[in-house]
């Protein structure tokens, strides 16, 4: 967990991790939608996180919220390929984890780009923009999912199980962050 923002991916040299601003809010859109695995991350599918309340709530007015914190992981030519970020739910919201002082963590990655490191590289510099800020993050994570392994390498231990907004099962991981000096923790 030692990355810091705006340093090159091991794997993808090309890639830079940098903080997102609320410029970023359509790349967000985009990055929720692989997020939530609803496809090819076309127009369709970002009209349909857009039109989803429970999707909604992870990007909309993205970086007006007090507490939002992110990254955006992008190729030498300025595309993005991936995006981690926090946002704080202070209202329970259907299929979502609801703890007011602890944010919840969206992470997604182009599909051509998994696998390479860049998820990693993405978490460990959110961690570390995140610290001084938050004691914990939390997340949920479809119990058939893959990506839960990928979480427990970077330190995620489960905390609960809950019904998603597809009536399916997911699983409630939360990550303690380091030298925790939060205003919202
Ligand atoms: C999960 C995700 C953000 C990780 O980013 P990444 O760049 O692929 O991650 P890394 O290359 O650093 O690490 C690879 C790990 O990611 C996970 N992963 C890779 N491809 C994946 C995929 N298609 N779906 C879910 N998880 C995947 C696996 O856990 C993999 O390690 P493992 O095979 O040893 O378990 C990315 O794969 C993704 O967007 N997946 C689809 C959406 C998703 O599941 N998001 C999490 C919702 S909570």
């Amino acid at each position: 967990m030692a990355s810091r923002p705006d340093t090159p991916a091991p794997h993808l040299p090309s890639v830079r991790i940098s903080p997102a601003t609320a410029d970023d809010e359509a790349t967000l859109w985009l990055m929720l939608t692989y997020a939530a695995s609803m496809g090819d991350g076309g127009p369709d599918q970002v009209a349909m996180a857009q039109a989803d309340p429970c999707l909604c709530a992870y990007v909309d007015g993205w970086g007006s919220q007090a507490g939002d914190l992110g990254v955006i992981a992008r190729e030498a030519g300025g595309r993005a390929i991936g995006a981690a970020w926090l946002r704080l739910s202070p209202e329970a919201t259907p299929g979502r984890v609801a703890e007011p002082s602890v944010p919840e963590l969206a992470a997604g990655v182009d599909p051509e780009a998994r696998g390479r490191g860049v998820g990693t590289r993405l978490l460990q510099a959110l961690v570390v923009l995140a610290a001084p800020t938050y004691r914990r993050i939390r997340l949920s994570v479809r119990a058939e999912n893959p990506a839960r392994r990928f979480y427990g390498r970077l330190g995620f231990q489960e905390v609960s199980r809950m019904t998603n907004r597809v009536a399916g099962e997911s699983i409630v991981m939360a990550l303690e962050l380091p030298h925790p000096q939060g205003t919202h923790g």
